[in-house]
């Protein structure tokens, strides 16, 4: 007969929890993933208390994680917000940011030169939610101001615009927009907060896909929001209605990858100006996109807003798409890959990739000719990378 003394063998397997110490005396070099869906507690009350409202307490994974939180606080300081939200990919960040800010009847104002999948987005889903959006060109921001509406309710901007490496005038276009009542908000994916925090410039909300420099080693999808705690609001509503949160896996995988962010942000600026002043001496090379090459008020413009450096982007033009295509498939150490941000270096047409939901009439006037080709500059030595484009560019 069953011993009853003792819980039965499957009882036992389920009630390890109470083996796991409460309390670790010592500091593990780690922070540890708590890979759990939801937190139990003594009492219903408990329960009911945490629900309402004590911050500090942690009661089912989608409203929050211990792993996914410390991460947000991270960036959060980074950035020089109040808050921060992580999310399971860049375009879950965005559609939050969107989606808190906007109701039907609404009004964007975003820039002619963007992210494909942002420009998707806002013509896309929320034009089918009854929100418009006017793109305006990105180098001329008065003509921002006469894009704008009395329903305008967001203008969005990239710190640095990809693929075309435009540094956006942001205290500028913060003002434009709060004069007109609209929040501004920002996708710094492409400068991390080690290169420019765009909340200092007036910003109201950041996005990030964290899936490209922050994580850094090309192995996870990730998006944040960042902003202070009254703007957050409505962004922790979207994502808790929604669902699009990061695994706590992920933000462990980000957390380490963020340890080494100075470092990478570092060599991949210096590397990718190298490549910038070797490809501007190359025959077959139509014009150069690096924030480095602007002059007069573009140069200054980037000197305030990225002094210490502009990331590992950089885009190159040559004669038309086949010639385009046979560069890119001669690249031996570049890999041919659709991200940005990785310690890899990557090569890519934005017209097969990023940009690949924008129709070609549209893709031309964002400055994406045919022979359009963007390059990731990883961590490799720099000379390498060097001897490859030459090597790729012989064409004869
Ligand atoms: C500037 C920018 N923002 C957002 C995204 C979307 O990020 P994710 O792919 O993590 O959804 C990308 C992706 O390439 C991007 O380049």
């Amino acid at each position: 007969m069953k011993d009853r003394e003792q819980p039965g063998f499957a009882t036992r397997i389920l009630g390890a929890m109470h083996l796991v110490p409460a309390e670790v005396p010592s500091e593990p070099a780690s922070i540890p993933i708590f890979q759990s869906a939801g937190f139990s507690f003594d009492s219903l009350e408990a329960f009911d208390a945490a629900v309402e409202g004590d911050a500090t307490s942690f009661v089912y994974s989608r409203a929050g994680n211990p792993t996914v939180d410390t991460l947000e606080r991270i960036i959060a300081e980074l950035e020089h917000g109040e808050a921060a939200r992580a999310f399971a990919s860049g375009m879950a960040a965005i559609h939050a940011a969107l989606a808190a800010c906007l109701k039907a009847g609404d009004h964007v104002v975003a820039p002619d030169r963007l992210y494909g999948g942002t420009y998707a987005i806002l013509t896309g889903l929320f034009r089918s939610f009854g929100v418009e959006c006017t793109f305006a060109p990105v180098g001329n921001i008065e003509s921002w101001k006469s894009a704008l509406r009395p329903n305008t309710r967001v203008v969005w901007a990239e710190t640095i615009t990809n693929p075309t490496l435009e540094v956006t005038d942001l205290p500028r276009l913060a003002s434009i927009a709060h004069e007109a009542g609209a929040r501004l908000l920002v996708d710094s994916t492409l400068t991390t907060p080690y290169l420019a925090c765009p909340l200092d410039h007036g910003a109201d909300l950041v996005v990030h896909s964290a899936t490209k420099y922050l994580g850094g080693h090309g192995d996870l999808l990730g998006g944040l929001v960042v902003g202070g705690e009254l703007d957050m609001v409505p962004v922790r509503r979207t994502l808790f209605q929604t669902g699009g949160n990061m695994a706590p896996f992920v933000a462990w995988l980000l957390l380490r990858g963020l340890e080494t962010l100075p470092l990478r942000m570092d060599r991949h600026s210096q590397s990718a100006e190298t490549l910038v002043a070797f490809l501007s001496n190359q025959p077959g090379v139509r014009a150069v996109h690096y924030p480095t090459l602007a002059s007069g008020p573009d140069l200054q413009l980037r000197e305030r807003m990225l002094p210490s450096g502009c990331g590992g982007l950089l885009s190159f033009e040559v004669k038309d798409d086949e010639t385009a295509r046979k560069v890119i498939n001669r690249l031996q150490r570049f890999r041919r890959a659709g991200s940005l941000g990785d310690v890899h270096s990557l090569a890519m047409m934005p017209a097969l990739a990023s940009h690949r939901q924008v129709d070609a009439e549209t893709r031309e006037s964002m400055g994406i000719s045919r022979g359009f080709i963007r390059l990731s500059v990883g961590l490799e030595d720099p000379e390498d990378l060097m001897d490859d484009l030459r090597q790729a560019l012989n064409l004869d």
